[in-house]
């Protein structure tokens, strides 16, 4: 035998040892869906899985199991923080990358798509912009291009490496807030007009000609009485279909998916129909912070187990619905949920009148709740026709 025979029947041979150590491992453990992570899971549909991300907890070096299932569990992240204006710029003209950066790299390392998360938003605004706009010091005019630059520099960076921006959050107003017919509300709307929204998209898509934009709000998970004056999800259809039909580039909606076992909620064809509704006007779907916390009453607090069995379960069912719809729906191309564990969640420190928590899929030690449980079980057993690829669409310019 010549040479590169043997060589061959080496290489052979080696294999096949190589398939014989394994067959057996593998026939006696077959292949098992319930080992697999959420993110591996959802793959199988083309839906990310992603969670918000805490950089803190993730530089926390007493706390490893948070960046253990922050990189193994999820196919996608989001910065809780760190991509707001105040953090970024908490001194007018010297922007402070380190914690977003970090979060890209971390991504990265790890394979995972990254939604950025917020370019536009009342909230987490740093103190210089507020306060010189309301001392007079920061004209409107100056405001405008102050947000332009803002987007730009932002978008910019971090061009290529980010999957879907929020480029506008939170923009509309709910039934409670004065006047309760609902409107454009907050810093932006008041400062600079409803017109804001549509520069702010075409600001983000001259910086980056590839990633998705999203509009991203609560409480617009499924219509009720269709009335724009009282139905939020109404008024942000009609806000999406407006800005469509102006030619704005705006790529999705964003139905954050904040709810409580205490409110009613909704069932999963509820769901499904609103996302429907909105894949109609050509935009992407997802659902991006998805928490449903609980109150923690004082039986709860005293560990009663017939108090927070039923807030678990209610939970994990809340979970399952927007799971359920988004698996239904093609344009629903990721769910993150806000925060993965008990100990970090934003909700306690959030809704502490009553104080309410339970709200994620893991519980304060990483041990997964029911909720973790369902969501597993929706991605394993959706089936046909529902293991549908997931059909994104081209940014538009
Ligand atoms: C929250 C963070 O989780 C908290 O840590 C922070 O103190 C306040 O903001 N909607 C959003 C998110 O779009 O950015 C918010 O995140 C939760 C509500």
């Amino acid at each position: 035998m010549k040479l590169r025979q043997w060589t061959t029947v080496g290489v052979v041979a080696v294999a096949t040892i190589a398939a014989l150590n394994t067959v057996p491992a593998t026939a006696s453990r077959p292949y098992d869906p319930t080992a697999q992570s959420l993110a591996t899971l959802g793959l199988r549909h083309g839906l990310h899985v992603g969670t918000a991300v805490s950089i803190d907890a993730l530089n926390d070096a007493s706390d490893p199991q948070y960046r253990t299932l922050a990189s193994s569990e999820f196919s996608s992240v989001t910065a809780e923080n760190a991509m707001k204006w105040e953090s970024l710029e908490p001194t007018r003209g010297t922007y402070n990358w380190a914690p977003a950066d970090q979060l890209v790299d971390f991504a990265k390392r790890n394979r995972q798509s990254v939604r950025g998360h917020v370019l536009v938003w009342h909230n987490q605004l740093p103190g210089w912009l507020t306060s010189g706009v309301a001392d007079g010091s920061i004209s409107k005019q100056e405001l405008r291009e102050l947000l332009r630059k803002h987007i730009t520099t932002v978008v910019k960076r971090y061009q290529g490496k980010i999957w879907q921006w929020d480029v506008v959050n939170e923009a509309v107003s709910d039934p409670w807030d004065t006047p309760s017919t609902l409107h454009y509300k907050g810093f932006w709307a008041q400062n600079l007009g409803p017109g804001y929204i549509a520069d702010a998209f075409r600001w983000a898509r001259a910086a980056d000609p590839k990633a998705l934009l999203f509009y991203n709000d609560y409480n617009i998970e499924a219509f009720g009485s269709g009335n724009p004056a009282d139905d939020k999800t109404q008024f942000v259809y009609d806000m999406t279909k407006g800005l469509r039909a102006q030619g704005v580039p705006i790529d999705g909606v964003g139905s954050q998916g904040h709810l409580g076992t205490q409110y009613g909620n909704f069932d999963t064809l509820q769901v499904t129909a609103a996302l429907k509704k909105f894949s109609g006007l050509g935009v992407a779907t997802a659902f991006t912070e998805v928490d449903v916390r609980s109150q923690m009453t004082a039986g709860v607090q005293a560990g009663n187990s017939e108090e927070i069995n039923p807030r678990l379960q209610a939970s994990a069912a809340n979970f399952s619905v927007l799971m359920k719809a988004c698996l239904a729906v093609r344009s629903c191309l990721s769910y993150t949920v806000w925060g993965f564990s008990d100990r970090h969640s934003w909700v306690p420190g959030w809704f502490d009148d009553p104080p309410e928590g339970l709200a994620t899929i893991y519980d304060e030690n990483y041990q997964p709740k029911r909720a973790y449980q369902e969501l597993k079980s929706d991605l394993i057993f959706a089936g046909p026709p529902y293991v549908l690829p997931r059909l994104a669409p081209k940014p538009r310019r």
